[in-house]
């Protein structure tokens, strides 16, 4: 498979299951090819014909909207064949197993598999049974490196170099596979990240990944150049009263809120949605004009083209 490169560089990635195993180069390299694919996006027919000749299955296991949507979107502005499975419309239903789902359709010939699972380690699992290019498009808590990317691509757009800019995220960490992901592609361009949230959100593995821990967010957000705030996973704790006493109280302590952006007047939002508004934002935080939230996803169809290009060894644009 023809791999892109420069002259002193060589993308030689075959799936993407994490950015644990991206070096800063090929970071640096998917965002800068996904400038090229945003530019594509702004006009009058955003289409290429570059995976022509691609067949890819959307494998979906957990509810999604921007990763599923964008990846499909992306998919079809690049002329690609694409099939979507939903594990709730399946024989999953049935009891037919990951392995054997998995292996029946790569028996319809695909060249690649974009999966979403709730179990930490599938994408990984999955290049064990069938030849097809693996995207990870979110397992369980550990990764979701296509949001990283999408996030980090928006931080350039506001700081082009990210060297040495000061990344906070704020909120529900310990079920975040956003928040590794983020934390490991920040580190390696060189930003500095600090992580805020309650202290029963707080796992050991941030400072372990070299980034800093604050439990005060008035302090983050006049420090930061850019503030993420990551939702509340009610779904993956159960009752909210078991880490926090009550959504108000988070709010109270951890959202971010006008009278903040009246104080700070230079850090920008983001989130990686969906929203729990009135929770990690005011909702007219939110809508403000400090906000680049929908950036965040209009960039997430432009770095999906840029994943999806790379890892088909695909012809340059
Ligand atoms: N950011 C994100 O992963 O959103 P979805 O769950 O809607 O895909």
């Amino acid at each position: 498979m023809a791999k892109a490169s420069t002259e002193n560089y060589s993308f030689d990635q075959k799936h993407l299951l994490g950015l644990a195993d991206y070096s800063r180069e090929d970071i640096l390299y998917v965002l800068d090819q996904a400038k090229s694919f945003r530019e594509i996006l702004d006009r009058p027919v955003p289409k290429i014909p570059t995976l022509r000749d691609k067949t890819i299955v959307n494998l979906f296991y957990e509810n999604s909207t921007r990763t599923r949507l964008s990846f499909e979107l992306a998919q079809k502005r690049m002329g690609a064949d694409v099939v979507n499975f939903s594990a709730s419309t399946s024989s999953t239903k049935k009891g037919e197993s990951l392995k054997d789902t998995i292996q029946n359709i790569s028996s319809m010939k695909i060249d690649m598999v974009v999966c979403r699972h709730e179990s930490p380690g599938v994408p990984h699992f999955l290049t064990q049974c069938v030849d097809a290019a693996i995207l990870n498009a979110g397992d369980g808590a550990h990764e979701h490196p296509t949001q990283a990317l999408l996030d980090m691509f928006t931080m350039q757009q506001i700081h082009p170099s990210l060297d040495g800019k000061k990344v906070a995220i704020i909120g529900d960490i310990s079920h975040s596979r956003v928040v590794r992901s983020n934390i490991i592609g920040l580190t390696k361009v060189g930003a500095k990240v600090v992580i805020c949230g309650p202290k029963t959100f707080m796992p050991k593995f941030v400072e372990d990944m070299g980034a800093e821990i604050s439990y005060n967010l008035e302090e983050t957000l006049s420090w930061c150049d850019v503030a993420m705030a990551l939702r509340i996973q009610l779904e993956r704790q159960g009752k909210s009263t078991e880490l926090f006493p009550s959504l108000r109280e988070y709010h109270d302590l951890f959202g971010i809120k006008m009278k903040h952006l009246e104080k700070y007047p230079d850090f920008k939002i983001m989130h990686p949605g969906p929203i729990n508004r009135g929770v990690e934002l005011q909702s007219e935080v939110a809508d403000s004009e400090r906000a680049v939230i929908l950036d965040q996803v209009t960039n997430g169809v432009a770095v999906r083209m840029a994943v999806l290009y790379l890892l088909s060894g695909g012809i340059r644009i």
